[in-house]
């Protein structure tokens, strides 16, 4: 197993009727921005329960954060809170919202250009402000992690920002969130997990026994799960299992002592920024391609995922890892996944070459958990997803 530090400070409340406790929480003399969406907190009755739990408090709603929050919004937050001597924010809504708050977090204090924290990529170390957040949407594990994922409107860009101290204070997660979603979003979510698992997974034999047996339940129980609580998210059971799986794939505990890959969502960040697809089903397109394209690297681990997730039987290596690969795609189906970029946009020719230069031009030359997805095979992999 590799040496690891964990630390994860976050206060997870979970669970039903949980927004009560969020006086507790928020300091009585905090002076509160409450950021949210585009408006689900009104139609699900979200944004009375956290009001109601928060009477009396000193509150400046900010909303219009959108689904890959985007700096030029997130800039007029951190502008309010200076103009109005805030100090605390409370995310309220999915992971676009908490992910738009981290970065607020992060700007308001930041001395220099807030743009720097992306393009520079500087780790966020101090001097945030703090946060806490009501989760609404299962799927990042944004509640319970540092990272932040923003799209630049201007460029069309989309980038990662992070730190320990764009930690949450506290995360109020509640499973009843999850009955107003809609289909496509609880399939997201899903797929989503399911591929920041496979991230911290499926790379190459190693020695940690536990974060793998970890790895494969979370991966095991979104497969019993997803198909139905797509289908009935208002069933306490499936939402709340499903909720806990999306924090527990991201919260850093699985990715600790193991090599991790990532490059499915960097290569999926990529088509959101330049075609708006969901983040999830970016993967969706992404990971099939990359797991052929990878076949050599991965497919011991490939192997032992459909031994021990799929219940395949074959012994053949190279065979058990192709049926876990067939496994996998039928499974995104069944989750409503399209497969491929040209189901989103008729005028998709020429996104490989964009990608590979955008790669070049970051010096990402080296991805994946062996520094072996090279821009060639980043090209591959794209031009296979067509
Ligand atoms: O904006 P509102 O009106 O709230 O509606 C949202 C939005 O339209 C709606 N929604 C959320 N909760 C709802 C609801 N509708 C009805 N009932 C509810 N309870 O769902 C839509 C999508 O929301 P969004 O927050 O965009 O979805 P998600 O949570 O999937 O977040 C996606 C973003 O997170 C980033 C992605 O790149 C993307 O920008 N990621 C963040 C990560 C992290 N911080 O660790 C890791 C991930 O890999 C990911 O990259
Ligand atoms: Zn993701």
């Amino acid at each position: 197993m590799l040496n690891f530090e964990l630390y994860n400070p976050v206060n997870l409340v979970f669970g039903k009727g949980q927004m009560e406790k969020l006086s507790k929480l928020i300091p009585a003399d905090a002076k509160i921005l409450l950021a949210y969406g585009g408006g689900s907190i009104f139609a699900n009755s979200v944004h009375a329960q956290v009001t109601e739990a928060l009477k009396g408090y000193d509150i400046t709603e900010f909303g219009g954060i959108e689904p890959n929050p985007r700096y030029e919004t997130l800039m007029k937050a951190v502008q309010l809170i200076r103009e109005k001597k805030l100090d605390f924010i409370l995310a309220v809504g999915g992971g676009s919202v908490i992910d738009g708050v981290k970065f607020i977090s992060a700007a308001v204090n930041f001395e220099g250009d807030p743009i720097d924290i992306l393009r520079k990529r500087i780790r966020i170390e101090s001097n945030a402000m703090p946060f806490g957040t009501v989760l609404t949407l299962p799927a990042t594990g944004s509640e319970m992690n540092s990272g932040a994922v923003i799209s630049v409107e201007s460029t069309q860009e989309k980038l990662t920002c992070g730190g320990p101290a764009l930690f949450p204070k506290f995360s109020i997660c509640d499973p009843a969130t999850v009955a107003s979603l809609p289909k496509r979003q609880v399939q997201n979510g899903v797929i989503d997990a399911f591929t920041h698992v496979m991230e911290q997974y499926l790379t190459y034999p190693h020695d940690a026994i536990l974060q793998d047996r970890i790895a494969e339940s979370i991966l095991q129980t979104l497969i019993e799960i997803g198909p139905g609580v797509a289908e009935n998210p208002a069933d306490y059971k499936l939402a709340s299992n499903f909720m806990w799986c999306c924090t527990m794939a991201l919260n850093g505990l699985i990715q600790k002592g193991v090599p991790t890959d990532w490059a499915t969502h960097m290569i999926g960040h990529e088509l959101t920024a330049l075609y708006g697809i969901d983040h999830a089903r970016t993967l969706a397109i992404i990971a099939p391609s990359l797991y052929k394209v990878m076949f050599e690297t991965k497919k011991e681990k490939l192997a032992q995922y459909g031994t021990r997730v799929w219940n395949i039987s074959e012994t053949d290596v190279d065979k058990a890892a192709k049926l876990a690969i067939a496994k996998t795609v039928e499974f995104f189906k069944t989750m409503g996944m399209p497969a491929r970029v040209s189901e989103y946009t008729a005028d998709y020719q020429n996104t490989a070459d964009i990608i590979v230069n955008r790669f070049e031009e970051r010096g990402w030359r080296a991805m994946g958990e062996r520094g072996n997805i090279t821009t060639d095979k980043v090209r591959e992999i794209v031009e296979m997803s067509y």
